[in-house]
């Protein structure tokens, strides 16, 4: 089997790459070690920038979100008791963001990429790349495939193999937090019609939602906890109890049809590119999701590849291709600083110490009266033009 890009892994990365390079002309195979029904239902971010919706619309596959999604344009802070609204519109000259499930945009691409009859494997096994050939070696159907390309790209996320292929190529910068979320899905109403970012003594809280009638809401947990301690009466109360108002608040609740724990790091391996074989996603760096990036990092990395795989393959222009991680990597620092930023400022650590929260108090006040605060804030939120 041979094509001019062998793509490993269909997440957001691999398949929005995928697409980018099949309206560029190029050929590509994408391959994937679960099954189609796995990765459509599997529950992650919720959050678009306005340059991913342009990316996605750019790509001929947004119909579905421009028809479902939810446009935000502020988010909500609350702590103290009080709620404070970060306009993001008033602050950026009118943008916003949308809200809309990963899951979501991965069947569009799913179903775009079948539409166009173009190869995607699910279910594939012993996965292996050969960075000097290069060619991706992998199992399917039974059968042994090698794949010969140009370049590979790996899209395999935080757990696959093509970032370990070439470890001993990579610096690795890490940060491992001392909590985790606990995700809910609910059929319920959302209680706002924003985001509300919650800092309360017993620890952090998100408010978010995927529909008219599903919400997703979080809770600082710890990384070790158990989901069974976690009955759905323990999960609204608890949520009740960090998003309390002075005035009165109190959540729509209903049934919960999915919970889970993750754990948060910031990861980040430079360079991203060993040879002919170019990360992308989460295969190279890891945000907490404080700051709503994972997703939409990963397909500025691959909006950058695309870029460069065509001028590569156009006129054999290498230029591209050869400052694609530090292109990438100026993006991805700005953006862990900010979802770095974004935690320390909402989070509450176990037995924070006294000092440190009132620091944070102090910086929350900043952002919810500083207009200058609150801009930049904003302007990282919605996503920068330009890093
Ligand atoms: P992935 O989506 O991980 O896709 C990688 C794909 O490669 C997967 O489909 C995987 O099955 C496949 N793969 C792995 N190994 C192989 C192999 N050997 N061969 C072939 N295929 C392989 N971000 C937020 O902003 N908000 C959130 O709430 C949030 N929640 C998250 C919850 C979890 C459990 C995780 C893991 C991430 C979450 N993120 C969140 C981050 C966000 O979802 C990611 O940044 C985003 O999925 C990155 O896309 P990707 O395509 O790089 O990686
Ligand atoms: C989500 O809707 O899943 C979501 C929203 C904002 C975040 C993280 C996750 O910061």
């Amino acid at each position: 089997m041979k094509t001019q890009v062998g793509i490993v892994g269909a997440g957001p990365a691999g398949l929005v790459l995928a697409r980018l390079l099949e309206l560029r002309g190029i050929s590509s195979v994408v391959i994937e070690a679960r099954s189609r029904d796995y990765v459509e239902q599997r529950v992650r971010a919720g959050v678009l920038e306005q340059r991913s919706v342009d990316c996605l619309t750019e790509a001929g596959v947004a119909d579905r979100l421009h028809e479902e999604g939810m446009v935000h344009h502020g988010i909500e802070l609350r702590f103290g008791g009080q709620g404070h609204r970060i306009d993001f519109s008033a602050l950026t000259d009118g943008k916003s963001i949308t809200v809309y499930g990963q899951q979501e945009v991965v069947k569009d691409l799913i179903a775009a990429r079948l539409a166009s009859e173009l190869p995607l494997l699910f279910e594939v096994s012993d996965v292996s790349v050969d960075v000097d050939r290069p060619a991706v070696s992998f199992t399917h159907d039974g059968s042994a495939v090698e794949l010969e390309c140009d370049v590979i790209a790996g899209c395999d996320g935080f757990h696959g193999i093509c970032r370990d292929a070439v470890a001993d190529h990579l610096t690795v910068f890490e940060r491992v937090y001392l909590f985790a979320w606990l995700g809910i899905l609910a059929h319920s109403k959302p209680s706002s019609e924003e985001l509300i970012y919650a800092n309360h003594e017993r620890g952090f809280a998100l408010h978010s939602m995927r529909s008219p009638s599903v919400t997703r809401s979080y809770l600082q947990v710890s990384p070790e906890e158990d989901i069974d301690e976690w009955p759905d009466e323990r999960i609204w109360e608890e949520l009740n109890a960090r998003f309390a108002l002075d005035s009165g608040f109190s959540l729509n609740e209903g049934e919960i049809f999915e919970k889970g724990v993750t754990p948060m790091r910031s990861f980040v391996v430079e360079p991203m590119q060993h040879r002919k074989l170019f990360l992308a996603g989460d295969a190279a760096h890891i945000v907490p999701p404080t700051g709503a990036k994972g997703m939409n990092l990963a397909i500025a990395d691959v909006e950058i590849l695309a870029a460069a795989l065509e001028s590569f393959a156009a006129s054999g222009d290498e230029s591209g291709l050869q400052s694609y991680s530090e292109d990438c990597l100026r993006r991805v620092w700005r953006v862990q600083h900010f979802s770095f930023f974004m935690t320390s400022m909402l989070h509450r650590p176990e037995n924070q110490d006294p000092f440190e929260a009132q620091l944070q108090r102090a910086q929350l006040d900043y952002v919810c009266s500083s207009e200058a605060a609150a801009r930049s804030l904003a302007e990282n939120y919605v996503g920068l033009d330009r890093v």
